[in-house]
């Protein structure tokens, strides 16, 4: 079975409400029914223009995905500062990045902490979008893909063959992220096979086959058709050229 490509843009903490409408527009104006033959395509904006960025492309009827960029597990509660699975559902959210290496590196984001995200969000039917990289410490040791497999392992410990196929995994290497050194496709390819294979390991090969492994670091309109071209790279998450509607409609159209 072929796999569709996946754009996933990340926006991070950026765009008001009133900027992320206008760039929401911006990319509906120029939508197309053939963006979507071969490619999903999802924006992740801040958690407060969520509603809104879905509502512009409900008004327009057209089908981009909208995502989160983060959750917590627990349904509610004395979580001063968090945001729940039913909230996010609310919203029109069908897609949640979690285990970004920013969320890792700064607010002490967990192994154990991405498991549990992914099991609530699977529950209420929102995709994960489960990030995994190395830092340049653990490329230059040589210790790459262990240290990659060992997360997909952990973030999908006792998940279930039916609920895994509907994750996403995202490879970015954190010394490619907002750097402008994008790994090359043959470093990002490597990666990618060896998630693939634990996945198979995990789930078998059905499974493996079917779930979408995403590659992130600086990619942009002049290295995506290399990098997605490689087998087990099924398209992008993507920071900084995913704020620019003439970037992320490149981006997109590359997968066409
Ligand atoms: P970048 O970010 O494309 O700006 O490198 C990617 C990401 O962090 O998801």
């Amino acid at each position: 079975m072929a796999r569709k490509y996946m754009m996933a843009g990340n926006w991070k903490m950026n765009k008001t409400i009133g900027e992320a409408v206008v760039l929401a527009q911006d990319i509906s104006n120029q939508y197309e029914d053939s963006w979507l033959k071969n490619c999903d395509v999802v924006v992740c904006p801040p958690f407060v223009d969520l509603k809104p960025v879905k509502t512009v492309f409900e008004f327009d009827r057209i089908e981009i995905g909208v995502g989160a960029q983060n959750v917590h597990w627990a349904e509610s509660g004395a979580y001063t500062g968090e945001i729940s699975v039913p909230m996010l559902k609310e919203t029109g959210c069908g897609w949640c990045i979690i285990g970004h290496s920013e969320r890792r590196e700064m607010f002490g984001e967990t192994n154990e902490g991405v498991n549990k995200k992914a099991k609530a969000l699977l529950a209420a039917k929102i995709n994960p979008i489960i990030c995994v990289g190395e830092s340049l410490a653990i490329r230059d040791e040589g210790t790459t893909l262990d240290f990659v497999c060992a997360q997909v392992k952990a973030a999908f410990a006792g998940i279930e063959p039916d609920e895994a196929k509907d994750c996403v995994i995202a490879y970015e290497p954190i010394w490619a992220i907002g750097t402008g050194r994008t790994a090359t496709p043959e470093q990002a390819q490597e990666v990618c096979a060896a998630i693939r294979s634990t996945i198979a390991d995990m789930y078998g090969a059905q499974v493996a086959e079917e779930m979408r492994v995403l590659y992130g670091g600086s990619m942009n309109p002049g290295n995506v058709s290399l990098l997605i071209a490689e087998p087990d790279i099924d398209g992008g998450l993507i920071g900084g050229a995913a704020l620019k509607k003439e970037s992320f409609v490149q981006l997109i159209e590359a997968c066409k």
